[in-house]
């Protein structure tokens, strides 16, 4: 496994154990009420599970498991992959800055963009990775 993907996974890990975390949290105050501002992390705690673990996770198995171009050792534009890593953990942050922590409307906007540029910049990398065995 590269070393990227390595990365990406055990940040993936984190958000798994922040997500579950607060919904397990959530979980408990619903039945024993331990403070009223916790229903200000459920947004958090979506945005954890599904950003931060399980598209994160998809990128960094995709990183590794996709097709490689056979005759080169290293994997192509892996740059792509790191610039999308920042993006998508910055997008994620601002997402909890806009919501959780009521930055604005402006801020959780500009915390989907950075991720739709997240998902470009990987699909931008992966895109010709998409081939078969026989690499057409
Ligand atoms: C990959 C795993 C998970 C994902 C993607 C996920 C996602 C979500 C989403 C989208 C909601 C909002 C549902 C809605 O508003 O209708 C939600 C709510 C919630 N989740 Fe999770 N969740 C996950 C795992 C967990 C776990 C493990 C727990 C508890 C230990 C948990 C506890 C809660 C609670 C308490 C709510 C609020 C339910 C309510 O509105 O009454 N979640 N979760």
């Amino acid at each position: 496994m590269p070393r990227l993907s390595q990365w990406i996974i055990r940040t993936a890990f984190i958000y798994l154990l922040l997500g579950f975390t607060f919904g397990a949290l959530l979980l408990m105050h619903k039945g024993i009420p331990l403070h009223p501002a916790l229903w200000r992390w459920l947004p958090a705690h979506i945005e954890f599970l599904l950003m931060g673990w399980i598209v994160q996770l998809t990128m960094g198995v995709a990183f590794w498991i996709l097709p490689r171009y056979w005759k080169s050792p290293r994997r192509p534009q892996a740059l792509w992959v790191q610039i999308a890593f920042v993006l998508l953990n910055v997008g994620i942050w601002l997402v909890v800055a806009g919501t959780t922590f009521r930055a604005g409307q402006w801020v959780l906007l500009a915390g989907r963009v950075v991720e739709v540029g997240a998902m470009g910049f990987f699909a931008l990398h992966a895109w010709k990775r998409i081939v078969s065995r026989e690499g057409a």
